[in-house]
């Protein structure tokens, strides 16, 4: 159970619809140290069966035919698992369920949206320290994994250090600490002043988030509080090359990038489109905007960023092995028979959406999700979820889903996931 380096570590925040498997590969192949999943709460993930597909490598977990949390072994010693939950058992019971599969797995304590608290989850859980110290402990004593907290601050520093103290107590790995308080959003500046007094409270690495929006923030952030390392999520979701030390990518590099990992990992449309709306979020007069909103099928976005022929290279590749190439539906119930016992080349997942299928009681919500609008035209039902309207196309949402070795400054990650080979040397 080693614990993962946290020393000087960019990370990939959790993030609920963006945080799925292309993602995290992008960020990780472009510096990130580390990746979070987006936050899945705990019943959401109890039960579900381990899938492992053999024509990407991928693993899904499937609960009641519904795939709900994607990954790939190649980052599986980056990978921190966020868990949402109020229960112990049902938290250790979402731990030891993906456990194989990830490094650490994370208490999500943060989050503010008002299904979370009303669940007794997130935020509501700092307001009952017991409570949320007796998940923690379950998960230390139980899980066999490295365990993490990621909170907010509270607006007294008093009852903030005392509540870091007794989290620390519980025997987890780091801290990560989001610097606003619980009603503050993300247009509020975060408090970063308050990040070197629980710094020096604690014997734990402290991970810093909040406001990081540029790579210079990070040595920034870390001067000022002295924290371990840095985690970074909206700069994240509208550029992920910001985890590059030489610089941002331009916009439409990434977005080609990060199409080409959807491909490989055949992620499903909804998400594919969701994500890719979320880089444009402050050029919606980009002239790529409006066609990617009106575009219906992986294909249609491949069209709209003139990758059409990379396209069909891929599918002329994957029907010669025999293997599925539709990235537009998102299977609704699979058979549990076949998912037993796929045919050989064969596999019976075709998609995992890890943020677009949503049931109301598995549901999740993210943080201070600052969000794509369609245009007016074009705006659907949404999907449960306040924050975050599914783009135009999005079926329904009914389900939503979605961690350590060595040191963070001389990874080599090399390894093949369909096509493309991710590879990685980081020295953030
Ligand atoms: C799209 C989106 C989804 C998020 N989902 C989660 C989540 O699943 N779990 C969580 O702890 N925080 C979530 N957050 C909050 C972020 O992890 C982070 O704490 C917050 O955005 C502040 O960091 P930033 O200033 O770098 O954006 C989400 C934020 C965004 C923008």
């Amino acid at each position: 159970m080693q614990a993962l380096d946290y020393t000087n570590a960019a990370i990939l925040a959790p993030m609920v619809r963006v945080g799925t498997l292309p993602m995290r590969l992008l960020a990780l192949e472009q510096g990130a140290d580390l990746v979070y999943t987006p936050e899945v709460v705990d019943k959401g993930i109890v039960g579900a069966q381990r899938v492992v597909n053999e024509d990407n490598g991928t693993i899904d977990y499937i609960v009641k035919g519904v795939p709900v949390f994607r990954t790939h072994p190649i980052e599986k010693s980056k990978l921190v698992f966020q868990i949402g939950s109020a229960n112990a058992d049902l938290a250790l019971e979402a731990a030891l369920t993906v456990a194989q599969d990830v490094s650490t797995v994370d208490l999500n304590c943060g989050c503010p949206k008002r299904f979370s608290v009303h669940g007794g989850m997130g935020a509501a859980l700092m307001e009952e320290p017991e409570k949320l110290c007796g998940i923690l402990r379950k998960l230390v004593q139980h899980s066999g994994l490295p365990v993490t907290c990621k909170i907010r601050i509270f607006p007294d520093r008093e009852k903030t250090l005392k509540l870091v103290k007794m989290i620390e107590a519980t025997g987890i790995k780091a801290l990560a600490v989001h610097c606003r308080y619980r009603d503050e959003r993300p247009r509020e500046r975060g408090h970063w002043d308050r990040f070197r007094e629980i710094v020096e409270a604690v014997s734990i690495p402290v991970i810093a988030n909040g406001d990081v929006l540029e790579y210079g923030d990070i040595a920034r952030v870390q001067e000022l509080s002295g924290a371990t390392g840095v985690m970074i999520a909206r700069g994240a979701q509208t550029n992920v090359s910001i985890f590059r030390k030489e610089g941002r990518l331009p916009t439409l590099d990434i977005v080609r990038q990060y199409i080409r990992k959807c491909m490989v990992t055949r992620n499903v449309h909804s998400n594919t489109k969701y994500v890719l709306m979320q880089m444009f979020v402050e050029d919606v007069k980009s002239s790529y905007y409006r066609p990617l909103c009106d575009a219906k099928s992986f294909r249609a976005v491949c069209k709209v960023f003139e990758m059409e022929s990379e396209l069909d290279t891929w599918t002329a590749a994957q029907e010669a092995k025999g293997y599925p190439t539709d990235l537009d539906t998102v299977p609704r119930k699979i058979q549990d028979s076949s998912l037993s016992s796929p045919a050989p080349g064969k596999r019976k997942i075709d998609h995992v959406d890890g943020a677009d299928v949503k049931t109301k009681k598995t549901d999740t919500m993210a943080e201070d999700v600052k969000t794509v609008k369609e245009p007016a035209a074009k705006k659907h039902a949404g999907d449960g979820s306040s924050s975050q309207p599914t783009p135009a196309g999005t079926p329904k949402a009914e389900t939503d889903a979605e961690a350590g070795s060595g040191s963070t400054k001389e990874i080599k990650l090399t390894a093949t996931v369909g096509q493309v080979v991710v590879k990685q040397s980081s020295s953030a």
